[in-house]
């Protein structure tokens, strides 16, 4: 696919001819910073940059934290108390790393449903949105094992409990478990190698954020219209865009100060608001807490993974047919990563051929649905497995794969897409020109 046509790098003074023809980096600093864009981009399209932020402020301060925490199983915790009490402004740099981590999930999560109502993960984005659900797992991975790290009562039982899920791998399970914490328990190995991968998996992180942009940049964004930038000249690229830089940086800066305002005030104000007090207990494997709850950015998924119990006749009919070796435990690690694995198959399972939910007035129902089913998860992740919360999250998982798996397949056949904008030009001055006798569009600065 050809990129959206506009104005390359071209080299002026001697010294940028000597440097381009050797080593053409300022031209892709140029290519990249002056990336022609949608220029009717909306608010929803800030997170990435928030993302991008949040992932260099907690490899920043995980670098500090690092210079005086320790991995040993009767010094973690002292250590981190230790960074809490006498490092210099530790207290800050721990507290700004632990909310930093909610900040990370609560932009990712808006990313995603951004992408899911405008349809962004549709042909051509599809690597886009892959790329991205491998580093939506990474960050899952990577918050999970550093929660570990300060050695508290949650971190001990919280491992103990994830790691367990791998047990119930038919005949495998409990060796794909004592690999995981290398021992048959929780305790020393394990804590060293999720210090080892904790420290290492945001630079991959880093690397795949490098891919990600890669696959947009090479199709261009993805708008609130779904209506793709015109290509057939540079002059109609140039009505529909604007330059990334400074437009759209301005633009990314201004929303990230107002999130950064909030941010700080919670990591100032409230800065466990959002932990568990159990996690200052320090870890003794001898007294298990009576309420094991994950952070919050786990819970809809650990609300699937404890929907299907022994009693559900989904889980019976499965036990029977594979003659008991799929259990009901085992269901519910299947179930917690196919919820995974179908959102990230939504580019072939939605057959509309309107891409943006904007346009698609049935859609608009089940994707809000799918938001408060979301929300739903959420919660009920953090209730007790009893009545009424166990036929609530049964009901909320039904719905999370009816969604991916029957709603999306369908619509895109029975539904009647309202009719979009023939470019992103008319969409624009729809929204912005001045209203009333004698308007003229806006003129566009790039011209
Ligand atoms: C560390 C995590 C991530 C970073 C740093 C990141 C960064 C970005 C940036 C900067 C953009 C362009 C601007 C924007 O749309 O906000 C973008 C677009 C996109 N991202 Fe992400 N992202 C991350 C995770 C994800 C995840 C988990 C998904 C979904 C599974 C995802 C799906 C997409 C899609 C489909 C687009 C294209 C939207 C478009 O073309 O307009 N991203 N990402």
């Amino acid at each position: 696919m050809g990129g959206i046509p506009h104005d390359h790098y071209e080299p002026k003074s001697g010294a940028e001819k000597w440097l381009h023809s050797r080593l053409p980096i300022v031209g892709l600093l140029y290519d990249t910073l002056m990336i022609p864009t949608p220029k009717n981009l909306n608010w929803m399209w800030i997170w990435g940059i928030v993302l991008v932020f949040t992932l260099v402020l907690q490899i920043v301060t995980g670098i500090v934290l690092v210079m005086h925490y320790v991995p040993h199983v009767d010094m973690a915790f002292a250590s981190v108390e230790h960074i809490m009490r006498d490092v210099n402004g530790g207290h800050m740099i721990r507290y700004f790393h632990m909310n930093g981590a909610s900040l990370f999930f609560v932009a990712v999560y808006l990313h995603m449903f951004r992408s899911l109502y405008y349809g962004s993960y549709k042909a051509p984005r599809e690597v886009t949105w892959i790329v991205g659900m491998l580093m939506y797992l990474l960050m899952m991975g990577t918050a999970f094992m550093g929660y570990v790290l300060p050695w508290g009562q949650m971190s001990f039982h919280g491992t103990a409990v994830i790691t367990g899920l791998f047990g119930a791998i038919p005949f495998i399970g409990d060796s794909v478990q004592t690999w995981l914490l290398g021992a048959s328990a929780v305790g020393q190995p394990a804590l060293n190698r999720f210090f080892s991968l904790h420290y290492l998996l945001p630079f991959i992180l880093l690397g795949l954020t490098i891919v990600h942009v890669w696959a947009f940049h090479s199709t261009g964004n993805n708008n609130p219209t779904g209506v793709e930038v015109r290509r057939t000249s540079k002059e109609d690229a140039a009505k529909d865009t604007l330059p990334f830089w400074p437009y759209f940086v301005i633009k990314d800066l201004f929303a990230l100060a107002v999130i950064l305002a909030v941010f700080v005030a919670v990591v100032g104000f409230m800065p466990n608001y959002l932990g568990h007090p159990d996690n200052y207990i320090p870890a003794n494997a001898l007294a298990t807490p009576s309420h094991i709850v994950p952070e919050w950015y786990f819970l809809p998924f650990y609300a699937i993974l404890r929907a299907f119990t022994a009693d559900v006749w989904v889980v019976q009919i499965v036990q029977f047919l594979s003659f008991g070796i799929i259990d009901a435990k085992f269901f519910g690690v299947l179930a917690m990563f196919g919820a995974i694995a179908v959102m990230a198959l939504a580019p072939w399972l939605d057959t509309s051929s309107v891409r943006s939910g904007r346009y698609r007035p049935t859609f608009k129902w089940w994707f809000w649905l799918l938001v408060i089913d979301f929300v739903v998860l959420m919660w009920v992740g953090a209730r007790p497995a009893e009545y009424p919360y166990d036929w609530i999250s049964l009901i909320a998982s039904a719905y999370w794969f009816a969604y991916f798996l029957v709603i999306l397949p369908l619509l895109g056949v029975i539904e009647k897409p309202t009719t979009p904008p023939s470019t992103i030009e008319e969409d624009f001055n729809a929204h912005y020109a001045p209203k009333g006798d004698g308007a003229k569009p806006v003129a566009n600065p790039a011209e």
